[in-house]
């Protein structure tokens, strides 16, 4: 998983490629590198490490040139070190190629083409489709990359150049995310549309298979048989701000604090106006909903946690049973999936390599299937046979916030729908539901103006060396969000354990001065919170504990309080994921983490 992008026209390619890259670095940021055609011949540079070292060389040593390839790297096959970082060249240099995805059969293939006398230089899977293209190379660069495409297993974006044929630029996808960007006198490839932005907002996404061969002055698209396909653009609607950070120290901030909004505009469109709620993408009638015997979640992370409430929703408004797993397990596991099964794909980028597989797998055995996702376009949304795109807005810093948040509201309407329809919600508990909705984006707003409290809390922590989220029923399962979010980007262990089950073990790990984040916003599970926070305390754990306005019992048991806005119990987590976000934010920048871009993490994890 990493970011591609490619420009052809008649403006110096290496400021486009390096600002298009800086757009994609969420993708992976381990190494980076361009290959431009100057002069008859194609540059490289390329260096392992963030963007920034690749573009002081280029202030050293500039690239002249209107034709190139970029690439931001998160290191598969291969150490992140600059002979891995693509772009990558056939050994006289002739042809370049950047790549996003993973080469299955790169190791028959390299075996193949020792032999023919290609000789290697890297531990790359990438490395093998430069030889490929050369082999096949016979004057003609669509030829030859049509024929190594068909020798290619497994998921790829590509982009490829030539010193023979400069007046091209060619680009095929299979699996992994192309969009082409539309311009005058000018066209671009990119992994994700944020790359385009400053240039165009007409695109073309292409579908499995196809290539595009971009001049300066046309794009044309073929699919696998070499025939043309006529695409309707696509008009991006958002602005560019939405991709920049506007301010915010970081884009992690930035989009915390976008939540409000997101959460009004994933709801609003599903609201009709006599108050009901209308999935307008979603065909489902009285008698499919009836048919489904079971619900069936699967994601990964972040997603998979929003699954987690999802099944408190379905279970508790539509009263289906709902089972919930990770994507890279459900594959696996033989899973019980019949024609019965309504199945749900949850994924922010829409490409998680293991939610398309699981989509995938429960298709072939019938489900009837459903992606919730924020990237409209992507494999997943059009794979499934029914899409919820969360109305997020990009979303650019690697741990996710604003997406989850809409996916919690996907959650909530689907269920509030499904148990209008299948008679398991009375009207009347339906329009309360709703009504409490509606005023989320308010709840959410003077939430986020509680934050320098949470800072001042994340500035006594930041020194702890562990962590432990407890709650019980739904606040277990944002437990397991809250502690994710702080590991992920502070790098403190964290766990999250469901606090009746602490004492079964965990809590041998509990001593002085280890933090606890309590959850306690569940009336019914309130007073059992307060003995889970008493046992870690006689232990010498240090409390932040966080409960619903208006309780008091909480401040004499806990160090520290964060209350969240009064609602009803089944939608707290909209809410109390707010506190825990802004407190890992904190945490990991008192800590002088790089918030944004986590070591080991990307943002769309398109490999197994
Ligand atoms: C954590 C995070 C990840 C993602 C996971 C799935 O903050 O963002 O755990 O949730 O990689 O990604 P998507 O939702 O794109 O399938």
């Amino acid at each position: 998983m990493c970011g591609i992008v490619g420009y052809i026209g008649n403006q110096q390619a290496s400021s486009i490629l390096v600002e298009g890259l800086q757009k994609l670095e969420y993708r992976g940021y381990d190494s980076a590198g361009l290959a431009i055609y100057n002069d008859g011949e194609i540059g490289v540079q390329k260096y392992k490490g963030r963007l920034k070292i690749l573009e002081d060389h280029l202030e050293k040593n500039p690239m002249g040139g209107s034709l190139g390839i970029g690439h931001t790297r998160w290191a598969t096959h291969g150490e992140p070190n600059d002979l891995n970082a693509h772009p990558h060249t056939t050994t006289d240099g002739h042809i370049a190629v950047v790549h996003n995805g993973i080469i299955e059969n790169y190791g028959k293939l390299t075996e193949w083409l020792t032999e023919e006398g290609k000789v290697f230089k890297t531990q790359t899977d990438t490395e093998v489709i430069a030889h490929l293209v050369d082999y096949f190379y016979e004057g003609d660069l669509i030829q030859a990359v049509r024929r190594a495409t068909g020798k290619m297993e497994g998921a790829y974006a590509i982009g490829v150049i030539s010193k023979n044929e400069p007046e091209k630029l060619v680009a095929v996808r299979k699996d992994s995310p192309l969009v082409v960007g539309i311009g005058k006198e000018e066209n671009f490839i990119a992994s994700d549309i944020p790359a385009l932005l400053k240039h165009t907002r007409e695109v073309y996404f292409l579908d499995d298979g196809e290539m595009a061969i971009l001049t300066e002055q046309s794009i044309e698209i073929l699919n696998e048989l070499g025939q043309e396909v006529v695409k309707e653009p696509y008009r991006v609607t958002w602005d560019v701000a939405s991709a920049e950070k506007d301010g915010y120290e970081h884009f992690m901030m930035k989009e915390i604090h976008e939540q409000p909004k997101a959460i009004k505009d994933t709801l609003s469109p599903r609201l009709n106006d006599e108050g009901f709620i209308e999935i307008d993408e979603f065909n489902l009638t009285k008698k499919d909903i009836e048919g489904f015997d079971k619900v069936m979640v699967v994601a990964c992370g972040t997603a998979y946690h929003a699954g987690l409430i999802g099944k408190f929703a379905l279970e508790k408004f539509a009263k289906i049973p709902v089972e919930v797993d990770v994507a890279s397990e459900f594959r696996y596991r033989d899973p019980f999936v019949t024609d019965k099964t309504l199945f749900i794909a949850v994924s922010q980028s829409g490409e998680t390599a293991d939610t398309l597989a699981a989509l995938r797998e429960a298709k072939a055995r019938g489900a009837r299937t459903m992606a919730i996702t924020n990237v409209v376009g992507s494999r997943i949304s059009r794979e499934a046979d029914d899409v919820y795109y969360t109305w997020a807005g990009p979303e650019i810093a690697v741990a996710s916030t604003k997406a989850y948040i809409t996916q919690l509201v996907a959650f909530y309407t689907i269920a509030l729908d499904l148990g209008l329809k299948n008679g398991s919600l009375k009207e009347e508990a339906y329009h309360r539901v709703i009504q409490e909705l509606k005023g989320f984006p308010e709840k959410a707003e003077a939430l986020l103006q509680y934050k320098k409290d949470i800072q001042f809390l994340a500035d006594e922590q930041f020194n702890s060396t562990s962590a432990f989220y407890i709650g019980r029923g739904i606040d277990d399962a944002v437990a397991k969000e809250g502690s994710l979010k702080l590991k992920e980007i502070s790098y403190i262990h964290s766990e999250s354990i469901a606090a009746g089950e602490l004492k079964h073990g965990t809590i041998a790990l509990i001593e002085e001065g280890t933090l606890v984040v309590a959850l306690a916003t569940q009336d019914h599970l309130y007073d059992k919170m307060l003995s889970g926070i008493q046992e870690v305390k006689a232990r010498g754990a240090y409390v932040i504990a966080m409960a619903k306005e208006g309780n008091q019992e909480i401040y004499k048991t806990a160090n520290a309080v964060i209350t969240i806005p009064d609602t009803f119990d089944e939608l707290t987590p909209i809410l109390s994921v707010i506190p825990l976000q802004l407190l890992s934010y904190y945490i990991a920048v008192a800590r002088g983490c790089d918030v944004d871009k986590p070591k080991n993490l990307a943002k769309s994890v398109t490999v197994e």
